[in-house]
């Protein structure tokens, strides 16, 4: 047994695995440049304030999941567990808003939670994900839910359940917190011990226990669809209409709050039935408070983020053919020391040339060398043996057809770019 193993809910991705990686990505990067936003990164580690005040202190990711250590210098410093504050920070930090009123912006990043890993929920994981800062049109709102929907259409992904609720904003999400701890108050002793706590703590996040004695309990609680003010409601309107307006089938789900504490307005989660308990590909909303909290100016925003191993979950259910990534070219067969000497420098003209090339560096038999190019699916192999060295020729032969032909070193590289069309 290998002596070092990956930790718990850590992941190794390798060949046969990564191309779908990188599949996805190249349809992320896409579809973000036709919606026009584009790419940030930020550094893997953060200051443990930004993650503790943007997220909310009393939530499960702030309160339970995070991996906060001290540097040297006795700073408190968190690995970043989501892509929202960071974003913020950012923009806040790089004056992004003087630059431009409107800032479409989105990444594909590594997080890391300290959660129970099972199936799909892991400890270091991966989002894509846009945010978009300085509108407070519903349209935006909209625009980021279309844009999650076509990411998962380009990858073959549909059967999904979109859920759309509203929070209200600070004035009309008070009155409805008051009369949600009335109706829980003389039923609290039913609930299960976190959503006792939450009771005082932040009495939203009961509507979101996966308990089932509380869901039960929450069937009659009060909506926050009927206590929304006329501008959170008319906002509210306006998404759904879009959506209507563009066939997007949704629901309603008053009940839907989410896990971290920076959300007004609208709230969204996407869920697939493939996935099982951690059902949701991809979730997001409206944080129009979260820039001025963090010390930047009054920002309104509202962005996204789904779960890339969650997505590649689905995407393996489908069979989907991976399109075919360009293989390797030419392999080169050295035969002898001579020619082994002169590999290296033949193999560089042939990258030179923009051709994907490899050669045997471990000086096995013809035999073995021409199993190796039929193993990389190289295009055609080139033999390099002491005769051919002595005539200045390469034997070639094309893999698909065992056609074999002589090209003298002269011509070798015409012939290449002429067979290869580079
Ligand atoms: P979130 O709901 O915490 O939202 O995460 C978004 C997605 O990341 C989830 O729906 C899930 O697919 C994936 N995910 C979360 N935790 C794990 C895990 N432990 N293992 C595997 N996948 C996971 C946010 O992170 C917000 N920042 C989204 C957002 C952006 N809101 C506004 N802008």
């Amino acid at each position: 047994m290998a002596k070092y193993r990956r930790l718990r809910g850590t992941q190794d991705i390798l060949p046969g695995e990564i191309e779908k990686w990188l599949h996805l990505e190249s349809i992320v990067r896409t579809e973000m440049a036709h919606f026009n936003y584009k790419e940030v990164r930020t550094p893997v580690f953060e200051l443990t304030d930004l993650f503790s005040r943007g997220i909310g202190q009393l939530t499960d990711i702030v309160t339970k999941e995070m991996y906060t250590f001290q540097d040297r210098g006795k700073r408190s410093i968190t690995l970043k567990p989501e892509m929202t504050a960071p974003i913020i920070r950012a923009y806040i930090e790089n004056a992004m808003s003087a630059q431009s009123p409107l800032n479409k912006l989105y990444y594909i990043a590594p997080l890391f939670r300290q959660e129970n890993p099972q199936a799909g929920r892991l400890r270091q994981f991966h989002q894509f994900g846009a945010e978009a800062l300085g509108s407070p049109g519903a349209e935006v709102d909209f625009e980021i839910i279309l844009l999650l929907l076509q990411i998962l259409d380009k990858l073959g992904i549909s059967d999904l359940g979109l859920q759309v609720n509203s929070v209200g904003d600070a004035s009309c999400r008070e009155t409805y917190k008051k009369n949600l701890k009335k109706y829980f108050e003389p039923l609290l002793d039913e609930y299960c011990p976190d959503c006792r706590t939450r009771f005082t703590t932040n009495p939203m996040r009961i509507l979101d226990c996966k308990n089932s004695g509380c869901i039960t309990r929450n069937q009659n609680a009060p909506k926050i669809t009927d206590h929304l003010c006329q501008a959170c409601s008319e906002h509210f309107e306006s998404l759904c209409t879009l959506l209507e307006q563009t066939g997007i089938e949704f629901t309603i789900n008053p009940r839907l709050v989410r896990g971290l504490d920076y959300y007004t307005r609208t709230v969204f989660e996407i869920n697939n039935r493939h996935l099982g308990s951690q059902d949701a590909l991809g979730g997001g909303g409206r944080y129009d408070l979260l820039c001025r909290q963090l010390g930047g100016p009054e920002v309104p925003a509202v962005g996204f983020a789904a779960g890339i191993e969650r997505v590649l979950m689905v995407y393996d259910t489908l069979n989907s053919e991976i399109p075919a990534q360009k293989g390797l070219d030419i392999y080169l067969i050295p035969l002898g020391s001579s020619a082994q000497k002169s590999t290296p420098i033949w193999i560089n003209k042939f990258r030179a040339i923009g051709l994907n090339a490899d050669q045997d560096y471990l000086k096995r038999s013809l035999k073995a060398q021409m199993r190796e190019a039929n193993k990389q699916n190289a295009r055609l192999a080139l033999i390099l043996g002491d005769n051919e060295i002595n005539d200045h020729i390469f034997a070639i032969k094309e893999m698909a057809t065992g056609r074999q032909e002589e090209i003298p070193f002269s011509e070798i590289e015409r012939y290449l770019k002429k067979y290869f069309n580079a």
